[in-house]
């Protein structure tokens, strides 16, 4: 006799913090076959307790974040309020955790792949509050370490690119960091991967890797823009933060590995042109 099962599974429902941001969203994306509940910063800023009446959560994806590298230099009790309240916050909620992590916790002087083991060092406020971030996520966690993020909506790299791009034919960007550019749409796919493998620190983060510079060009070469690229170095750049001079991140335990960041690039510039074509841009 054919069984009939009247108790179907409940699905699993996941929340989503930060979820306006170009991480949450594509996470949003990704898990869309989960119960999401996806709280901007408008439905919970972290840096307070969960509001009431949130429900309970398998899983809780926490892309919230203080991302503003610089502005972390000046007020670097406001990003911890944000990067280390609002993680302590969102373990709180006593649901298995994905506390998503950076490159800046390193100081960048190895001069190879960074691995899970290697020894945090952070040069700035940022990169600080990250790595005291990791700390309060808890031990029902994942800590997915990711790096130089782009994606089709919010303030990245690639749309700063295509603006000034599009405006001046020379654009003068740093060339001594290096790093693997990543898109958020690889790195939410592998979120659900990660949700799979033991509690703990995970690199997760493009393969291939090259400088601002190289970014600039391969992304000019992508969107057919003549614009052409100075390189200058981050001294001349004149940032208020440190950045890390090599910050390639690998992995050593086996997790997801994620598409060329070429490739990532052809896949944001491709939905910006749709989301374009549909009138939908940011
Ligand atoms: N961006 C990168 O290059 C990069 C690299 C490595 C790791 N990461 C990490 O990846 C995660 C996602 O970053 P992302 O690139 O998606 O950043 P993002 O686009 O700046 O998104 C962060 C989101 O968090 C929100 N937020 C800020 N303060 C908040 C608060 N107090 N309460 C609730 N929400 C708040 C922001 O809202 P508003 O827009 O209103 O401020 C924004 O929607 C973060 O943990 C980040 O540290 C980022």
């Amino acid at each position: 006799m054919e069984h009939v099962d009247t108790h179907p599974v409940r699905p699993r429902r996941v929340l989503i913090t930060g979820a306006g941001g170009q991480l949450g969203r594509a996470l949003q994306e990704a898990f869309s076959d989960d119960d999401v509940l996806a709280l901007r910063r408008e439905d919970w800023d972290v840096a307070s307790p969960p509001p009431a009446g949130l429900g309970p959560a398998d899983l809780v994806l926490h892309a919230a974040a203080w991302t503003n590298v610089d502005g972390a230099e000046d007020d670097p009790q406001g990003a911890a309020a944000v990067n280390v309240g609002g993680t302590t916050h969102a373990a709180a909620l006593g649901a298995p955790l994905v506390a998503f992590s950076s490159d800046y916790v390193f100081d960048g002087r190895k001069g190879a792949p960074y691995v899970e083991s290697d020894s945090p060092a952070p040069l700035s406020a940022y990169g600080r509050t990250k790595l005291h971030g990791e700390a309060a996520a808890g031990e029902s966690a994942w800590i997915v370490r990711s790096s130089w993020l782009f994606g089709p909506t919010g303030h990245n790299f690639v749309r700063t690119m295509l603006r000034l791009g599009a405006a001046r034919d020379e654009v003068a960007v740093v060339d001594d960091q290096r790093g693997c550019p990543t898109y958020v749409g690889h790195l939410a796919e592998a979120t659900r991967q990660v949700v799979e493998l033991p509690f703990g620190t995970w690199h997760v983060a493009a393969a291939g890797d090259c400088t601002w510079a190289e970014f600039a060009e391969a992304i000019f070469e992508q969107a057919g823009l003549g614009c052409r690229v100075r390189r200058i170095s981050s001294a001349a750049f004149g940032a208020k933060a440190l950045r890390p001079a090599y910050s390639v991140l690998r992995s050593e335990k086996g997790a997801p590995e994620l598409p060329h960041w070429r490739d990532g690039l052809a896949e944001c510039l491709s939905r910006l042109g749709a989301s374009r074509a549909a009138g939908e841009g940011e």
